[in-house]
């Protein structure tokens, strides 16, 4: 594998990451020369000139023409070099390569939704072939992320009501994580998503079982949608509540809602809350769960019904 987590950074996992990290290091570098150089003379100073007697008269400084051109010149070409070898390097992430494949970036408070070029969308995970570039076109649904993925030191932030673009071309196959940089409310830190990068063909099969899921039983559809959905971030099917309420024999169950209001759930209600989440929202939960509304056909949220039917 040529990707290792090292002491200072995280693996190289695409192709732009050479080049960051290369303009990175130089930085470094130069910076830390210079405090040893700064911090060493400030300490050969203090001690070869410090008063030996309480009656020594200090001298002023003196004017030296030569060092002061040595030390406007030496800085000047040292940040002339930085600012070239940074702006090469914005400019390569900047560019999407031609041949991308693209695929559409929607943030809300708190998942990414994923759109590709056949229609299929994944939430939370972002399946990709390895070695191929991909274009990212991004746009929020409410407020400010960030899109950051350390392993290939790409990070972008998301707007709303406008786009925004990044890529990559990952180098090798395996998982990156994803994460939201910009505080974006109390479900930030668990704005996580995964980056699946895969072998051209294994990713084609997986954009191509989009339609097979269609030819699936309703439940089993279903339970294949509750995980790509990431429904199951939030709630269980064993009876533990999590940021949701659980599923498990939630199917003809009478709630209480968070007006005082107690209701059967069947059908209507499961689908209004899949679309509209805050409309009814089960006592001591909070109306936290982004709309679905658009992300799901009909099909799917009648497949939904039924997985969740099954869940006794
Ligand atoms: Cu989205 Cu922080």
């Amino acid at each position: 594998m040529a990707g290792q987590d090292t002491f200072w950074l995280p693996r190289a996992g695409s192709t732009i990451a050479k080049e960051v990290d290369f303009g990175w290091n130089l930085v470094l570098t130069v910076s830390a020369i210079f405090f040893l150089i700064v911090v060493g003379a400030m300490i050969y100073l203090v001690v070869r000139y410090q008063r030996r007697n309480e009656n020594e008269v200090p001298h002023g400084p003196e004017h030296n023409t030569k060092l002061e051109v040595v030390w406007t010149g030496i800085p000047i070409a040292i940040v002339m070099v930085l600012f070239a070898v940074g702006f090469k390097t914005f400019l390569s992430m900047a560019v999407a390569p031609a041949e991308s494949l693209e695929v559409s970036v929607t943030a809300e408070r708190w998942l990414w939704t994923f759109t590709y070029p056949n229609g299929t969308v994944s939430v939370n995970e972002l399946r990709a072939p390895v070695n191929q570039p991909v274009k990212l076109v991004m746009s929020s649904k409410d407020v400010i992320h960030s899109f950051y993925v350390p392993d290939f030191r790409i990070k972008k932030d998301v707007v709303p009501n406008q786009y925004t673009t990044t890529w990559f071309e990952a180098t090798e196959a395996g998982e990156a994580t994803l994460m939201c940089a910009e505080y974006c409310g109390t479900g930030h830190s668990a704005m996580l998503g995964k980056i699946v990068i895969q072998q051209p063909k294994e990713f084609q099969d997986w954009l191509d079982s989009a339609g097979a899921d269609a030819k699936l039983p309703p439940a089993e559809a279903g339970a294949k949608l509750f995980v790509k959905m990431s429904c199951n971030t939030c709630h269980t099917t064993d009876g533990s509540p999590k940021t949701g309420p659980t599923f498990k024999g939630v199917f003809g169950r009478t709630e209480e809602m968070s007006d005082g209001q107690k209701l059967q759930v069947d059908e209507q209600y499961i689908r209004e809350s899949i679309e509209t989440p805050a409309a009814k929202v089960v006592k001591g939960y909070q109306p936290v769960m982004p709309v679905f509304k658009g992300l799901l056909n009909q099909k799917q949220i009648d497949a939904l019904i039924a997985y969740i039917k099954t869940l006794k």
